[in-house]
């Protein structure tokens, strides 16, 4: 049984209070042992809140958090835009990272990411929980069993919410003192982008997972649909083609107010697999149903459903996994590492730079950040209003 020091990083926010309140209850009968020795946040209402909550150690500099405290992981729970700094620093120190979602802001940053944690030997995990959704699962084993035959499409569309206030309100940092709001969300440098560097993120990470094959190209186009005093993009859509000449279609975005929907679906020439919101389970028609095929025949026809039974906590999976690589010293268990994590980096790049070229993207590409102006540009031109 090992014991691991754990620091949160933006631990006052609301995704660091989180994971901060989940290391302070760890379960004691686990097999290894969390304990939360500080919580580094630069906003002082968020560090007093998580002060009088944890009764741990606070400080404003994440560096100084870590150089006093020394702890052996630290969870990097911040503004998109520190997540690379934040993990080199932690990496340069010899200390393990679990970082959120998204990695980073862009390839530079993550090839940047990836040059430390092979430098370091750390262990570094990205946080994509949905990985451990029996959902997600069982639709990834479907395809590799190859019961679907051949996937010639992958549809990931999520409709989502969101109301302004959401990027109004968000959390202060000083790069933004001088603009019209001060929080991190929706402008380009610290967000990296609009829904689709942050909400979609998790499904732009699936819809790559799941895919039997790695992305060659995108196509796609974006709006402020929805959020006009945003400058990041509220609704996208992208043509994916991958390398063995099949396609995908990511439409997704946090401007659906009214119809909040989704669907995950993989479509192969023997079969299908789609996941609908508020469906229990998957609906298909591969062999791989086929336990299942006469009780559901009776019911339909052609569409039968196959149901995961497991409910699982997907935070404490996701931390479980990172721990135990920690532990075993085995990074190649972890689920998203550095090079994972990279993937749906360069695939959210790609989205992004499509628009600002007007242009088809194929991988590899050069990924320049200083897009960004014309990005934001494209896009103010796009504006509905
Ligand atoms: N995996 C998930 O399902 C999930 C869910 C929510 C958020 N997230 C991710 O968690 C991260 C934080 O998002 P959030 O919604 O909690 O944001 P938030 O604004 O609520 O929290 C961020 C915190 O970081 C602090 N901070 C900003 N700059 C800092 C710095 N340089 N050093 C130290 N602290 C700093 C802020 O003051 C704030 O308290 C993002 O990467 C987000 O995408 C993931």
């Amino acid at each position: 049984m090992a014991h691991y020091r754990v620091g949160v990083i933006g631990g006052g926010g609301g995704r660091g209070r989180s994971w901060a309140n989940r290391v302070a209850r760890w379960p004691k009968n686990d097999p290894h042992q969390l304990e939360l020795v500080g919580i580094a946040d630069i906003l002082e209402i968020a560090r007093n809140r998580a002060a009088e909550r944890f009764g741990c150690k606070v400080y404003t500099d994440y560096v100084e958090m870590m150089d006093k405290e020394n702890p052996d992981i630290v969870i990097v729970a911040t503004p998109h835009y520190v997540h690379a700094p934040q993990a080199i620093a932690a990496a340069e120190r010899g200390i393990h990272v679990y970082c959120e979602k998204p990695m980073c802001i862009n390839l530079p940053q993550a090839d940047e990411m990836a040059a430390a944690v092979e430098k370091s030997r750390i262990k570094l995990a990205v946080g994509f929980q949905h990985r451990f959704d029996p959902i997600y699962v069982a639709l990834r084993n479907a395809v590799k069993s190859g019961d679907i035959g051949e996937v010639f499409q992958i549809n990931a569309i999520y409709h989502w919410w969101r109301k302004e206030d959401y990027y109004l309100n968000s959390s202060p940092v000083p790069e933004n003192k001088d603009l019209d709001w001060e929080g991190w969300k929706g402008h380009w440098p610290t967000e990296g982008g609009g829904a689709i560097a942050n909400q979609i993120m998790h499904h732009i990470d699936l819809f790559q997972w799941i895919s039997p094959s790695p992305v060659q190209s995108v196509f796609a186009s974006s709006r402020v649909a929805k959020h006009t005093l945003v400058e990041t993009d509220d609704n996208t859509s992208a043509i994916v083609e991958f390398q063995n000449g099949s396609m995908g279609f990511i439409q997704a975005g946090v401007a659906y107010q009214h119809d909040r929907d989704e669907v995950f679906g993989v479509y192969g020439t023997e079969g299908a697999i789609v996941h609908r919101k508020n469906d229990k389970g998957l609906f298909g028609i591969p062999r791989f149903f086929e336990d299942y095929r006469k009780k559901a025949l009776k019911k339909a026809k052609r569409m039968w459903s196959y149901v995961p039974s497991l409910k699982i906590n997907l935070n404490k999976a996701v931390m479980d996994n990172f721990i135990n690589a920690v532990a075993n010293d085995d990074a190649n268990s972890i689920s998203v590492d550095v090079n994972e994590g990279r993937k749906s980096i360069e695939l959210l790049r790609a989205i992004l730079l499509s628009q600002v070229h007007g242009k088809k993207i194929t991988f590899p590409f050069d990924d320049k950040p200083t897009d960004y102006p014309a990005l934001q540009h494209t896009y103010q031109d796009k504006d509905l209003v």
